[in-house]
């Protein structure tokens, strides 16, 4: 949330223009008695899972993933059977991270019980299994999105991806006056890293901006391109609204104008199946952890020949192959970009989480959460006084919304309150907030292993919260 370390129940009068009594009034209220209320919203087990009768059974809404139980698939992740203040846990918070099912976590404590060593040096029987476990989850995360294994680079996360590429790539193609085209949907790791090289070597930023569903423009975005157009980059899904973004169509334009393309993929690798090669896209960044992963894992996907081009972006041990004190040489990509000891442990947990993500299918994930996240839209839509922001066509993962009278974080510090965890805040995505007239939003954002019954819940602690008392 977005109010500091502090619980925020107050209401705040500059975000109402409205003058109905709140429901829940700081003012006349303690927080013991406004937690009193919440016992009035009906208990999990008893919110129904599903539509009513009179709605067809193929209408129904799943309780499986590719075959696979939902209560099974919840048995793996041990956090989600935790409570809070006696409520079962809610988790909508994927967004930001997501959980870990437990053969994530079991592989991560396998490793360090049984293969820790360093990579890529020794060549005793631990250093030797500790490198080739390195090296199977590069050949885990290309397989995942169809790459090859030397295409893959291991990195901190998407934003030291996006970085980079930025620094190690795109920097050099730079003189002044030169244009990098992003979209207003950017999350603020693929804003910055841009705008400090576009600053240093005096080139531009050029912004696809969105309609009012938060899509975007696309005869505008073709129209950006221009002779001084040197790179191009843009979310594929983005963080703070869910919407899919036409990744291929987008691509064959920074194409057809000559110039490379880089996808953020965050917030959408756990989410859909992604093809690099299918896309043909040249750059590809995403982080470990919004996957079921490790944090302080990511991976930067280039094709070869760019990645070869590339300037080293850091350096030291591992990424040479010979030196002197008058000259270095490297190694080619991607052992190029990983100097000094990676996150071996993170990389060997991300394989984990890709190979949890296989087994269920990510057709079949992505065609439980497009179930899920149109349910979500239609209970929510039933709240009195709740407004989505951005109502795009395609949406995963996360959505956005404002309630009229109730300031974003006291509805969620009122969801967390009944152990429903959203964000409330800017989602790290200023401008789009900012271009719908707004400084935050509510996100509850959704992963496979939530429930139609866990949305029902929210839908009903909002519609009882917006009620006046
Ligand atoms: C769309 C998008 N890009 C990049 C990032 C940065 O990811 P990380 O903090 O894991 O580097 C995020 C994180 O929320 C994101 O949502």
């Amino acid at each position: 949330m977005n109010s500091g370390n502090h619980f925020v129940w107050e209401y705040q009068p500059n975000l109402s223009s409205d003058s109905r009594p709140l429901p829940i009034d700081a003012s006349k209220h303690t927080t013991e008695e406004k937690l009193s209320f919440v016992p009035q919203i009906l208990a999990l087990e008893e919110v129904p899972a599903f539509l009513p009768d009179d709605i067809q059974p193929s209408e129904r809404l799943p309780m499986s993933i590719g075959g696979i139980g939902i209560d099974q698939i919840r048995a793996d992740f041990p956090i989600l059977k935790r409570t809070v203040d006696g409520n079962p846990l809610i988790y909508f918070d994927n967004a930001a991270t997501t959980q870990r099912p437990v053969q994530v976590i079991n592989r991560i404590s396998y490793y360090y019980l049984h293969e820790n060593a360093n990579v890529h040096r020794s060549g005793h029987t631990l250093a030797r299994c500790s490198s080739s476990q390195f090296e199977a989850a590069r050949e885990k995360v290309s397989a995942f999105i169809g790459a090859a294994p030397n295409e893959i680079v291991f990195t901190r996360g998407a934003t030291e991806s996006i970085n980079l590429c930025a620094q190690a790539y795109v920097k050099q193609l730079l003189n002044p006056g030169d244009e990098i085209i992003l979209t207003l949907l950017e999350h603020h790791s693929n804003i910055v890293p841009w705008q400090v090289i576009a600053e240093e070597k005096g080139a531009h930023l050029r912004v696809a901006t969105v309609d009012q569903t938060g899509q975007i423009d696309m005869a505008e975005y073709a129209k950006l391109f221009n002779n001084r157009t040197r790179f191009a980059s843009f979310t594929y899904v983005s963080n703070a609204l869910g919407t899919v973004l036409p990744a291929q169509e987008m691509i064959a334009i920074a194409h057809q104008n000559g110039v490379s393309v880089l996808i953020d993929a965050a917030q959408a690798v756990s989410h859909i199946p992604i093809n690099v090669y299918e896309l043909d896209v040249d750059f590809l960044a995403f982080s470990g952890h919004k996957c079921l992963g490790p944090t302080g894992i990511g991976v930067l996907y280039g094709k070869s020949a760019l990645m070869n081009a590339a300037r080293p972006y850091q350096v030291g041990g591992s990424m040479i192959a010979d030196v002197t004190f008058e000259r270095t040489f490297f190694h080619k990509s991607p052992q190029k970009f990983e100097a000094g000891t990676p996150n071996i442990v993170g990389a060997v947990g991300l394989a984990a989480a890709l190979n949890y993500l296989t087994d269920i299918g990510m057709d079949n994930i992505a065609a439980y959460e497009h179930k899920l996240i149109e349910y979500a839209t239609d209970t929510l839509s039933t709240v009195p006084g709740l407004r989505f922001v951005g109502m795009p066509t395609r949406r995963v993962g996360a959505l956005s919304f404002v309630l009229d009278s109730h300031s974003n974080d006291n509805v969620a510090e009122f969801l967390a309150g009944i152990g429903i965890g959203v964000r409330a805040g800017h989602h790290c995505a200023q401008p789009i907030m900012r271009h719908f007239g707004l400084e935050a939003t509510v996100r509850p954002s959704f992963a496979f292993y939530n429930t139609f019954r866990e949305v029902a819940k929210m839908g009903e602690a909002l519609r009882y919260y917006s009620k006046p008392l």
